[in-house]
């Protein structure tokens, strides 16, 4: 959609090294979405656009943005060199790539920050996860976020209660519900 003057300003950056980190990293895109939360996303990549991204993490504070989500897979430099431009919080999302040998490269490149720069990491592929800890992050200082979180983890709380009660109607039987 095009931006317009009432379009809400981005609060949160998703970029990712490639396009083809998209197909993992729209989790977090759509997370942010359910929560209301606006955003930019674009591509960024550490190796092969080092100005683009010198430009992108120096300049995201001052148009606004509160937490960046940085996916990348293989050689992942990209959430690490963010994070030693900006004094913003940098959420990692490793990213199982064509260029990844198992994931663990992806894993720990963005997880194994020296002293003074931290990337918070999410699991594989973890996108999902990333966009929710963005809110969580918004949610400090925004009341009607912290209040859809709450929400999301009460439904989530239904729904394992659900699935108790379905297993439980199938004849398996535990000690501790009455
Ligand atoms: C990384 O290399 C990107 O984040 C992506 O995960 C991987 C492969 O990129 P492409 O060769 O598909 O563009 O920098």
């Amino acid at each position: 959609m095009p931006a317009t003057s009432k379009t809400p300003k981005p609060i949160v950056s998703i970029i990712m090294g490639s396009d083809s980190d998209l197909p993992i990293m729209h989790a977090a895109a759509d997370q942010l979405t359910e929560f209301g939360i606006p955003f930019e996303l674009t591509v960024v990549s550490a190796h092969r656009t080092p100005e683009r991204l010198m430009k992108f993490a120096s300049t995201a504070s001052a148009r606004g943005i509160k937490v960046i989500i940085a996916g990348a897979g293989g050689a992942a430099h990209l959430p690490g060199m963010v994070a030693s431009i900006t004094t913003l919080p940098v959420i990692g999302v490793p990213i199982k790539s064509s260029n990844s040998i198992d994931g663990w490269d992806s894993i720990l490149s963005i997880l194994q920050m020296p002293n003074g720069i931290p990337v918070a990491t999410v699991a594989l592929n973890g996108a999902k996860n990333a966009g929710i800890l963005a809110a969580s992050i918004i949610s400090t200082f925004s009341k009607p976020i912290e209040k859809k979180l709450i929400a999301f983890k009460e439904k989530m709380k239904a729904d394992v209660i659900s699935k108790v009660k379905s297993i439980k109607g199938k004849g398996y039987k535990n000690q501790f519900d009455s």
